[in-house]
């Protein structure tokens, strides 16, 4: 069974539906890279897998099974065993989760014993070891977070989360705000701890260098829906969707430190605009009439891949049936 399937799941902001019948799988150990342009439902798509969504914003429709349970039904109460202990979130840094009126020792101190409590000497020894983890010297326990840079906090952000061993972990823009070195470093952290805790992660960013140098499987999403998931060498030597190939095909080495979501002429479409038709059409090169016409399902293959396009299902020999 895999840890996390979304099925069918819809959120709206009024009358804006911002995430569209989105369904996918991620299978324990795995990192899912979700990548688009700004504005393409990707943090939407992970706060309502945590069900962190805030008014106006509702899931409207499907499920996110976590584990065998959905969490879509789920109350604030039902929810609080699973969070933090169970799924975490890193969010952008900037606006991550530190408290900043509490010294960071106080701030790992409240998550341990809110949810699993230990003595005095053992969670000193705990702070120490996840501060550590993340390379940074424990005499920055005692700081607030004020006292440190943008890179370390977010460094502490993420001991946070890892502190009670989630199973899954939802990075939104991790190091987004952050300067390339630092990004780099955080990303190289990221794959050690993941050698070392074995948690899940969906990794969100409009970043796809930085996805594809993490990621196991990488999704890419357009207007509020999944366009295309690939495994994330197979997606760089053979994507499938219009969309995927014109953001490959704007760098000339896909490996390249960063491959930010922009190169593409045009610009995505309104999301309260609900024309018919494929929303990629008015920027995608490999148009049929089709394409005007119906919007192009989401199909996937066999091996949990897929792609919405209605030129690769007409391609012939087509794994997507
Ligand atoms: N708080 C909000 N209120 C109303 N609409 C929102 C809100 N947050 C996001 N949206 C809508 O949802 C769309 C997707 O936003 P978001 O999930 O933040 O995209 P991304 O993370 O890919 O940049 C936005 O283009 C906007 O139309
Ligand atoms: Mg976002």
């Amino acid at each position: 069974m895999a840890l996390l399937a979304v099925e069918n799941l819809r959120v709206t902001y009024g009358a804006v539906e911002a995430v569209r019948n989105v369904s996918f799988h991620l299978d324990r150990g795995q990192i899912l890279g979700i990548v688009g342009e700004s504005g393409s439902g990707k943090s939407t798509l992970g706060y309502a897998i945590a069900k962190l969504l805030r008014p106006p914003g509702q899931i409207v429709g499907g499920h996110v099974w976590f584990d065998g349970v959905d969490l879509v039904p789920l109350s604030e109460l039902e929810l609080k065993p699973i969070r933090w202990r169970e799924l975490a979130v890193v969010m952008q840094s900037g606006m991550n989760a530190l408290n900043p009126v509490a010294p960071i020792r106080r701030q790992f101190e409240d998550a341990i014993l809110t949810h699993r409590p230990m003595g005095a000497k053992a969670m000193r020894e705990r702070v120490r070891e996840m501060l550590a983890l993340v390379n940074i010297e424990e005499r920055y326990a005692d700081h607030y977070p004020h006292e440190l840079s943008g890179g370390m906090k977010q460094r502490v952000a993420i001991a946070l989360a890892l502190v009670l061993e989630p199973k899954l972990i939802i990075f939104d823009e991790p190091t987004t705000a952050l300067d390339v070195v630092v990004q780099r470093y955080i990303v190289q952290n990221l794959k050690a701890l993941r050698e070392r805790y074995h948690f899940s992660a969906l990794f969100i960013s409009h970043d796809l260098g930085t996805v594809l140098e993490i990621a196991d499987r990488v999704a890419v999403m357009y207007a509020g829906r999944l366009v295309e998931v690939q495994d994330a060498r197979s997606l760089l030597q053979h994507p499938q969707h219009p969309y995927t190939q014109a953001l490959l095909s704007c760098f000339p080495d896909p490996r390249a430190d960063h491959i930010e979501v922009m190169g593409i002429p045009g610009s995505p479409p309104d999301l309260a605009d609900v024309r018919p038709g494929c929303p990629f059409a008015p920027r995608c090169a490999q148009i049929i009439d089709r394409c005007w016409r119906e919007t192009p399902a989401y199909l996937a293959s066999p091996d949990g891949n897929g792609v919405a396009c209605h030129m690769v299902k007409e391609r012939e020999g087509s794994a997507y049936v």
